[in-house]
């Protein structure tokens, strides 16, 4: 069989460092098959996949599950390991045993995973600096979210932009801040998740100039959604950190432009229709798939000049491959990269509809755009796995863990003078 690919282009595959597949624990909203098939029409040749799973990936035994679980993947995967108040000690056999990256919850999401100290957020990234994997932040301050909810909850919750008020970006700010003081004094590498707000790209930007090794991310919905379609999208919008103001997305898009926000990912958080419509926006699942409309979605802004492809290519592909150790074996098309491959018509016209997704999420804020470019062809490994719009037979079980072939950064210099670590053994402090 050949393929024909007159008239179309080239793009690395997109590797999208935050998606949530669900398996083990909640298998209705997603499992790795659908989660994978989902990635490989997107265009997304690698993900990585987050612990708030059922169990939690906290400890080997619950990695080694969730490894089983991703036989069935059919494009490359990483797989985060928690870093919460009560694994500590458990962080260097998690990488031991393959954690790719960690996942540390300073705020309150799906899966109800309590918040780590700052305390053991400190302890954690000393322990992530001297393994080199970077630590991936939901960067909302748990105890200022309780305090607006509850204050929120108290005048009746009824404004459809209460979600927002509960949320304010003060939460993000105020996490971001933290986490980067915290990284720059223990030498940790750290991402920050889904960024949807103006204001956090101040303490980002700061900590990159005070040479803190720290990555960010935004989504689709924060770039293309603002407080305008609350009305319009009810509970369906719903999602953690909220959809912000149109202010926040022209400052999110002008970030990515100039780097300050490195990369593209989707936060792709599949629910049942019916969880997602229970009522009022309180009462829905927070999050939505994204991984299979990320690409057609930014290549309509691609098309509209609001980026450029090469840019698109950086947000994508580059830049998460450099962040997150992959680099030079994934993320770019060049001798010696594996052929991790979508093969993308720019000019393709699409209409997303929820019901055509292969996420069991079946539904998304994006129903009915309009979308320019798609991948029409995905190979993993030089292997096809979606053709021509569809999904090719019998490549289950294609994708593999990358952690074999991931190049594990150096170990950071500590900024930090004295340890616990070095006083509990005896040293002076
Ligand atoms: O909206 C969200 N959904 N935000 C998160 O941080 C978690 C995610 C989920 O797992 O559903
Ligand atoms: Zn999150
Ligand atoms: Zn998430």
């Amino acid at each position: 069989e050949t393929l024909d690919a007159t008239g179309l282009h080239l793009l690395p595959g997109a590797i999208d460092v935050h998606v949530h597949f669900r398996e083990p624990g909640y298998t209705h909203k997603e499992d790795w098959r659908t989660g994978t098939e989902a990635a490989s029409m997107g265009g997304v040749t690698t993900v990585f996949e987050m612990p708030n799973t059922n169990p939690p990936t906290r400890s080997v035994a619950e990695l080694r599950r969730k490894q089983d679980c991703a036989q069935k993947a059919c494009v490359d995967f990483g797989l985060y390991g928690l870093m919460a108040e009560d694994n500590v000690a458990e962080l260097e056999a998690l990488a031991a045993a393959g954690a790719n990256a960690f996942k540390c919850f300073m705020g309150n999401t799906f899966g109800n995973l309590p918040s780590p100290s700052t305390g053991a957020m400190l302890e954690g990234f000393e322990i992530a600096a001297a393994l080199g994997l970077r630590v991936s932040l939901h960067a909302e301050t748990a105890s200022i979210m309780a305090w607006r909810q509850a204050r929120l909850e108290a005048a009746g919750l009824d404004h459809p932009l209460a979600h927002i008020g509960a949320r304010p970006e003060i939460v993000a700010i105020e996490a971001v801040g933290r986490a980067a003081a915290l990284a720059e004094w223990t030498g940790a590498r750290i991402h920050v998740l889904h960024i949807s707000s103006a204001g956090e790209l101040v303490p980002l930007a700061d900590a990159k100039r005070r040479g803190v090794d720290v990555t960010g991310e935004t989504c689709p919905c924060y770039l293309m959604l603002d407080s305008r379609d609350y009305a319009r999208l009810g509970p369906v919008i719903r999602v953690n950190p909220p959809v912000r103001e149109a202010k926040d997305s022209a400052a999110l898009w002008d970030a990515l432009r100039s780097g300050v926000v490195d990369m593209i990912a989707t936060d792709h958080a599949p629910h049942t229709p019916e969880e997602k419509r229970r009522g009022r926006i309180w009462d829905a699942d927070c999050g939505f798939p994204g991984v299979e409309t990320q690409m057609p979605l930014m290549l309509t802004a691609v098309n509209e000049g609001r980026i450029t492809l090469e840019d698109y290519v950086g947000m994508s592909a580059v830049k998460p491959a450099r962040a997150f150790g992959l680099w030079p074996m994934k993320g770019r098309i060049a001798p010696g990269a594996h052929a991790d491959i979508a093969v993308v018509d720019l000019a393709r016209r699409e209409t997303v509809a929820a019901d055509r997704l292969h996420s069991r999420g079946r539904i998304t804020p994006f129903e009915g755009v309009e979308t320019v470019g798609a991948p029409v062809h995905t190979l993993v490994r030089g292997r096809l796995v979606q053709r021509d719009r569809r999904l090719v037979e019998g490549v289950a079980g294609w994708g593999r863990q990358v952690t074999d072939i991931q190049r594990m950064p150096a170990p950071r210099p500590r900024n930090a003078d004295q340890s616990l670590r070095a006083l509990l053994a005896g040293g002076r402090p």
